[in-house]
């Protein structure tokens, strides 16, 4: 535990170091702890169920404090219904078609959960595993880091994953995901974050007015079940284009074939940077009336715009409001979906002696 200080005016906690308390318990009595921390303005609450982002508070322009993060109040939802509320993914966001792949000659069954694909790692993935945590204050900084080890086999994956994620806050209020990882044989990767998004506060109703820039000319098309075809298609002259900033509902129900089939967005989007040694900006959300920002840097080749589709009215979150269809966003900053069965796309393969190393930055503002 670092230096403490006073938080300031805030009611919100009385310290500003990273605060431990319970949160509840797993059916076979596991506690399950939440840290909150809090540093230039930004305030996290994180879970070490799942590396879950419980809470996000940022102000508006007014300096009005609201939780922009879907989440939920108890451990049985996030344990029994979550669709990954900000949660941590591994060992692969987004789907693998059929769970297979080959890697140097051998084929792989992963754990199927999405229909016939498995999705965001299998029926019990990164976000349904208890993390080790541990805060730390360095310089001007505050943060978390996570630790999670993956067993050889474990939902298919070959070889002993070895992850840590260390969340950040800066003393400006950024919010830095580190991503690492490291294998004892090769296998493939794909960490990612799934905060679902409401800079109007969780639980306020549509994001449809949410205003978004992203800087990608390419995007990859789906089949049915969300797979990539493989193409990247031109994002020019269709809904799927947001170089130039539109709100998120502008062109939502244009009726193009691959919004129908995704109820909406779902897609990854090709950034025009491609991979990046260090973070680079790619997306800015903006929220009018509260005129809260939420700007993303990464050095991923890859972003999952997904615009709340399948919320559809059943969960009720932190705020005890109901969440339904559009309700909030992800930006999954990440490499494509299914890229270990498309040799076009970059690859995720980890090998022995390598370690997986990424990182994306938020910045908020208002
Ligand atoms: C996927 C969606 C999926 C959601 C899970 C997103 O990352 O792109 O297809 O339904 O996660 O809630």
């Amino acid at each position: 535990m670092g230096p403490r200080r006073k938080a300031g005016p805030f009611p919100w906690e009385e310290e500003a170091g990273p605060v431990k308390s319970l949160f509840g318990k797993l059916a076979d009595g596991t506690k399950v702890h939440r840290w909150s921390l809090e540093n230039g303005g930004t305030r996290l609450k994180v879970l070490n169920w799942g590396g879950v982002v419980q809470g996000l508070e940022i102000p508006d322009r007014h300096g009005h404090y609201t939780n922009v993060a879907l989440g939920f109040d108890n451990i049985d939802d996030y344990v029994a219904k979550t669709p990954y509320f900000g949660a941590l993914i591994g060992r692969y966001g987004n789907r693998i078609a059929k769970g297979q792949f080959t890697l140097d000659g051998k084929s792989y069954q992963l754990s199927v959960n999405d229909g016939v694909n498995s999705l965001h790692g299998g029926k019990q993935g990164f976000d349904k595993h208890i993390w080790d945590v541990e805060p730390f204050a360095k310089g001007s900084d505050v943060g978390l880091v996570l630790h999670y080890t993956s067993i050889d086999g474990e939902m298919g994956y070959p070889g002993t994953l070895k992850a840590k994620v260390t969340y950040t806050l800066t003393r400006h209020g950024d919010w830095i995901i580190d991503y690492e990882a490291t294998t004892d044989k090769a296998t493939v990767v794909n960490l990612t974050s799934h905060v679902y998004w409401n800079l109007a506060g969780e639980g306020s109703g549509t994001v449809e007015d949410h205003e978004l820039t992203i800087a990608a000319g390419r995007y990859t098309p789906t089949d049915t079940g969300l797979i990539p075809t493989g193409e990247l298609a031109k994002v020019s002259g269709t809904p799927f284009d947001f170089r130039k900033t539109k709100t998120i509902g502008r062109d939502i129900r244009d009726g193009h074939v691959q919004q129908v089939q995704a109820k909406g967005y779902d897609h990854n989007w090709v950034l025009d940077k491609g991979i990046t040694s260090k973070p680079e900006h790619v997306a800015t959300l903006r929220e009018p009336r509260s005129g809260r920002t939420l700007k993303i840097a990464t050095d991923q080749p890859g972003l999952q715009f997904y615009s709340g589709n399948f919320l559809d009215g059943t969960l009720t979150g932190t705020g005890g409001r109901t969440y339904r269809q559009g309700d909030a966003l992800c930006l999954e900053t990440q490499h494509f979906p299914d890229a270990p069965n498309h040799p076009n796309f970059p690859s995720t393969v980890l090998r022995p002696g390598q370690t997986y190393r990424t990182r994306t930055v938020h910045t908020f503002g208002a």
